[in-house]
């Protein structure tokens, strides 16, 4: 059997996927490359690249598994391969330690205007007075979706003596409690929060769950950081807030369109950003490689799939 990997993967899931198929390696394809050659192959695995569209879908005929190495899965029509009979499945744990770890990076970067100082450095200036920061500790950190990775985000935080309140209409009051946060309504963490982390999932109930009515309620001095997806937070509304002064910075990893070379944000100081690197430690994609490799060889040897 054939199996496609169109995004690059790490070794240690192309050596698994090596021992029982025949793996191409084929990355950088258009769609009309991947239907073109889509027809041989009884598996696919990619990253964030590829874009696993209808098109590509339909003209896949042997397909029995895409397997998605990461969590989001918003690059594959889950519908058109459900109707088609493939399997989905995603790696929705060997990512989310870096994930949280790039969150609070990015927290205490911006807190401290960490990325702007070291470009000032480096242009060999020395400019203390301007890059005077705030602390984390006793601050209260809002966290908008309490799954895998917003728990973690909200653990560590807590080590940094930090307050969390969160929202998540899924996490029951018991789950909080044992977390040690406060559930609340978006709009009541937008004006009590000194930070907000979004970690939802980009669906039409979370697209611009934070837009300028909510940036409107927060502190002047609130910071927010999105390390989830483009489009949680509003970009055009994030824009206007950081020019404006509304709040105080923002940390953004994710972008509606990737690269965001035409988005306002990238034209805001007080933004720091970095190019959708989550999930890029060495730890995290040998996870999510292996993983996604597991399961493809248990599918196409007859058995089940653990995250469909
Ligand atoms: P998860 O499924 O474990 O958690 C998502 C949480 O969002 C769940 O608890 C769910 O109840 C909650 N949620 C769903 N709809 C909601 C709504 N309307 N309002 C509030 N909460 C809602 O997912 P995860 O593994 O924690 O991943 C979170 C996000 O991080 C995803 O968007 C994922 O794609 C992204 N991610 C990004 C990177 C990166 O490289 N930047 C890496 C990994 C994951
Ligand atoms: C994910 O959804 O896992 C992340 O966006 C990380 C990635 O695959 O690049």
């Amino acid at each position: 059997m054939k199996v496609l990997v169109s995004d690059p993967l790490s070794e240690q899931g192309l050596t698994k996927l090596n021992e029982h198929f025949t793996v191409d390696v084929l990355t950088g394809l258009s769609e009309e490359e991947l239907v073109e050659k889509i027809p041989d192959y009884e598996a696919l695995v990619i990253r964030s690249g590829t874009q696993v569209t209808r098109k590509v879908i339909e003209a896949a005929d042997k397909m029995k598994i895409i397997g998605r190495a990461g969590v989001g899965v918003d690059n594959i029509d889950v519908e058109a391969a459900t109707e088609k009979g493939i399997i989905v499945v995603n790696a929705p744990e060997g990512n989310m330690l870096s994930a949280a770890e790039h969150t609070v990076a990015m927290m205490l970067a911006l807190s401290r205007n960490i990325p702007q100082a070291n470009s000032s450095l480096k242009s060999k200036k020395w400019e203390r007075k301007k890059f005077m920061g705030v602390e984390v500790n006793g601050k209260t950190l809002g966290v908008i979706g309490l799954g895998r990775i917003g728990a973690e985000v909200a653990k560590r935080a807590q080590g940094l003596e930090m307050d969390i309140l969160a929202y998540d209409p899924f996490i029951s009051e018991e789950r909080a409690k044992e977390l040690g946060v406060k559930l609340m309504s978006v709009q009541e963490i937008a004006k009590e929060a000194d930070f907000i982390t979004v970690h939802t999932p980009l669906t039409k109930e979370t697209r611009n769950i934070i837009d300028k009515e909510e940036f409107d309620m927060m502190k002047d001095n609130a910071r927010i950081i999105n390390c989830a997806r483009g489009g949680i937070i509003n970009e055009e509304a994030l824009a206007e807030a950081l020019k404006n002064g509304k709040i105080a910075g923002a940390a953004v990893d994710v972008f509606v369109n990737e690269p965001p070379f035409d988005s306002p944000l990238l034209e805001c100081e007080n933004l720091i950003a970095t190019p959708h690197l989550g999930a890029s430690t060495q730890e995290a994609q040998i996870n999510v490689a292996v993983s996604v490799a597991d399961e493809v060889i248990s599918v196409l040897r007859g058995g089940s799939a653990k995250n469909a």
